[in-house]
């Protein structure tokens, strides 16, 4: 169903948290199903990207029961996931599916992936290459896919080509399960992961790019909350940016700085968008954030900064879009193979794409034009970017399956819809 969310005269004014941030719930609940004991996880990411992952170590052997509003973990340790009776399906999510075909790779077992039209689309060699050569069996290079995993896996020295995230978490994982040190190497990219192993009680030593994991891990139980997710923020913060008179509060955001380039590139455009109240959640640097309405400018988008704001461009987009001037990004060649073609998606914003980049002419901060509707193809970043867009609009914006929304932010019409002020 198409919803169109503009109106006139519409302003954004109130206080909203996000959803605790989804790579850092992934990554909380894998390492409670590999902990000896019961963890115990307040603010886990409500959306169906992290409940896949859930459901995966479900049929592993992990007991994850909510309470209250948190969740229980009850692992197996390192080395006891059981073979799934049936294939795992990972729905929308690439982070479940790449993560978990590391886990899988290091244990003695043999598991099918399988997920929606957009994760079937998405490349897994980049996981596949590395996990073959330590031993693994991966048959595919896209979902469906089968692994058979072994004990013990080879430990290596890997060098990662691109700054992938889940590449690196994917080998850290395998790792935890193989004798002996492993090495990753390579460029910067979120380093959740390496601020939560030492938390369960992992050994590893990070130097600059350089991890070093002993494997054969011990795991400890933890009880750990969940920042705010600062891609999640992302959209609330554009949205307030682009309305004018608005002025918004969102609480408990995590600020780690592998995750906030989006941010600094708003503000370089003009964004006035204040932090405060830092302090540390999960081993987690986390702040209050205030957004007020902004003349914005268009900017150039350095390519060096895509690790840091890799999920944000859709909203960078939508405030480029508003911008006095022109904005343009290079660089962009991993945006293409996301939950759907995040450059192709943006041609409804009048952006011309060239090669790995994209232009965007802003429209002054006047309205848009509008009357038209997107298909975000599955992309809740897709979908949420062209909301945002729609509340500023002369004509409505429609956005499709606007439910694809709720793989990382259930409720994030709703939220929207609560801060709008007449
Ligand atoms: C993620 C890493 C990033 C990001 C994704 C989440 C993670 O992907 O785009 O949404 O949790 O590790 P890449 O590793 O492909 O850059």
């Amino acid at each position: 169903m198409a919803r169109a969310l503009s109106k006139p005269r519409l302003m954004l004014r109130g206080t909203a948290t996000p959803p605790g941030d989804k790579s850092i719930s992934h990554r909380a609940l894998i390492l409670g199903a590999l902990a000896v004991g019961r963890s115990r996880i307040e603010g886990l990411n409500p959306g169906s990207d992290v409940a896949a992952t859930a459901a995966a170590l479900r049929a592993m052997g992990a007991r994850i029961e909510p309470d209250g509003a948190a969740w229980t973990v009850d692992g197996v340790g390192v080395g006891g996931l059981l073979q799934p009776a049936a294939p795992l399906d990972l729905g929308n999510s690439g982070t479940a599916a790449r993560l978990l075909i590391g886990l899988v790779a290091g244990h003695p077992i043999r598991a099918s992936f399988t997920g929606d039209a957009s994760l079937n689309g998405r490349p897994m060699e980049r996981v596949a290459a590395p996990l073959r050569r330590i031993g693994a069996r991966v048959d595919g290079d896209r979902l469906p896919l089968a692994v058979a995993g072994a004990y013990p896996l080879v430990p290596a020295r890997h060098r990662l080509e691109i700054p992938s995230a889940q590449v690196k978490s994917a080998l850290l994982l395998a790792a935890l399960n193989t004798p002996g040190m492993t090495i990753v190497e390579g460029p910067p990219s979120r380093d959740h992961l390496e601020r939560m192993l030492p938390m369960f009680g992992a050994e590893i030593a990070v130097d600059g790019g350089r991890i070093a994991l002993r494997g054969e891990a011990e795991l400890r139980p933890r009880r750990l909350s969940i920042p705010g997710d600062a891609s999640a923020a992302a959209f609330l913060a554009v949205a307030a940016l682009v309305v004018p008179a608005s002025e918004i509060r969102i609480e408990g955001v995590g600020v780690n700085p592998t995750r906030i380039g989006l941010y600094d590139m708003l503000r370089a455009m003009g964004g006035d968008i204040a932090f405060s109240n830092r302090r540390e959640l999960c081993g987690e640097p986390v702040a209050d954030m205030v957004v007020r309405h902004s003349a914005l400018t268009g900017v150039e988008v350095p390519p060096e900064i895509a690790p840091r704001m890799i999920d944000d461009y859709p909203a960078l987009f939508i405030a480029a879009a508003f911008a006095r001037g022109t904005t343009r990004a290079r660089g962009l060649a991993e945006l293409r193979l996301k939950e759907s073609d995040r450059i192709a998606a943006m041609a409804p914003l009048g952006a011309s794409a060239e090669g790995d980049g994209l232009t965007i002419a802003g429209s002054g901060g006047a309205p848009l034009a509008g009357g038209f509707a997107v298909d975000p193809q599955l992309d809740h970043r897709v979908a949420m970017a062209f909301a945002v867009a729609g509340l500023r609009a002369k004509e409505p914006i429609g956005v499709a399956g606007m439910a694809c929304a709720d793989t990382s932010f259930p409720g994030f019409c709703a939220l929207l819809d609560a801060l709008r002020a007449e």
